[in-house]
């Protein structure tokens, strides 16, 4: 059993839009939608898990409504204060179904509406094959860590990735592997390959995509609306 959780719980502080960024249109259409018509194309997914934060969540219904009418797999719940937050309501709501013992949950931040079919579909199967799977791309840019203008740390640059989404795991194995890590560490996490990582426990990485970014500033907008001109 596969399902799709797709992480729209936040408010999008960086864009500066008085909505949160997944609402905001582009050709008359929102861009949480632009990311859900993503996963419906894939049977596999038994429901598509959609989070929004509580206030938006007659919104979010509303356009499920208007523009994917006939897609009942679309459940929505509501966000939490962090996106780690979020993904716990998700697994808690699929964790309520009982409907198989180790369901596999593919998890990606709703932000990221440029995601590919074969993006989604490597997701699921690394993960099935691997237990757990994330896709990450090159850094192109020299990194430096800095304290007030001093740079402290210069990694290799050709050891760093930018970590993507859609991340895969098992669900039982993340829970449990979740509960292990202390408070501190758990108010630590931000994606899922910090709790394996924490756990001494490998992830599978595969390829990402450039073009898969996760819309974050004014430019990123601008840059979608560039990609999805009509
Ligand atoms: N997210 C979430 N629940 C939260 C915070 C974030 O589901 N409480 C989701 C966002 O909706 C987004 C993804 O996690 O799809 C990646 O987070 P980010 O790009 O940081 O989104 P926001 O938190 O909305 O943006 P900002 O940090 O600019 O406020």
């Amino acid at each position: 059993m596969t399902y799709a959780v797709l992480l729209a719980g936040g408010i999008g502080s960086r864009v500066g839009a008085n909505i949160p960024k997944q609402f905001i249109k582009i050709n008359n259409k929102p861009l949480i939608v632009y990311c859900i018509e993503k996963f419906i194309l894939l049977n596999e997914f038994k429901k598509i898990i959609v989070s929004s934060p509580k206030e938006y969540i007659s919104q979010t219904k509303e356009f499920i409504d208007e523009f994917l009418p006939n897609e009942d797999r679309i459940v929505i719940i509501e966000g939490g204060e962090t996106r780690q937050d979020t993904l716990l309501n998700s697994i808690h709501y699929i964790d309520k179904i009982k409907d198989c013992d180790n369901p596999i949950v593919v998890c990606h931040d709703a932000a990221r509406i440029f995601v590919s079919e074969k993006l989604i579909e490597n997701c699921i199967d690394y993960t099935r094959k691997y237990g757990s799977s994330s896709p990450v791309v090159s850094t192109t840019d020299v990194i430096v860590e800095m304290e007030n203008k001093t740079v402290t740390r210069m990694p290799n640059r050709y050891n760093l990735v930018h970590v993507q989404t859609p991340q895969g795991f098992k669900l039982t194995e993340y829970k449990n592997l979740f509960e292990k890590l202390s408070d501190d560490e758990k108010s630590d996490v931000h994606e899922i390959i910090k709790v394996y990582y924490l756990n001494n426990k490998e992830v599978y990485i595969f390829n990402g995509e450039k073009s898969n970014f996760k819309i974050t500033t004014p430019f990123d907008i601008e840059l979608a609306e560039f990609i999805l001109k009509e």
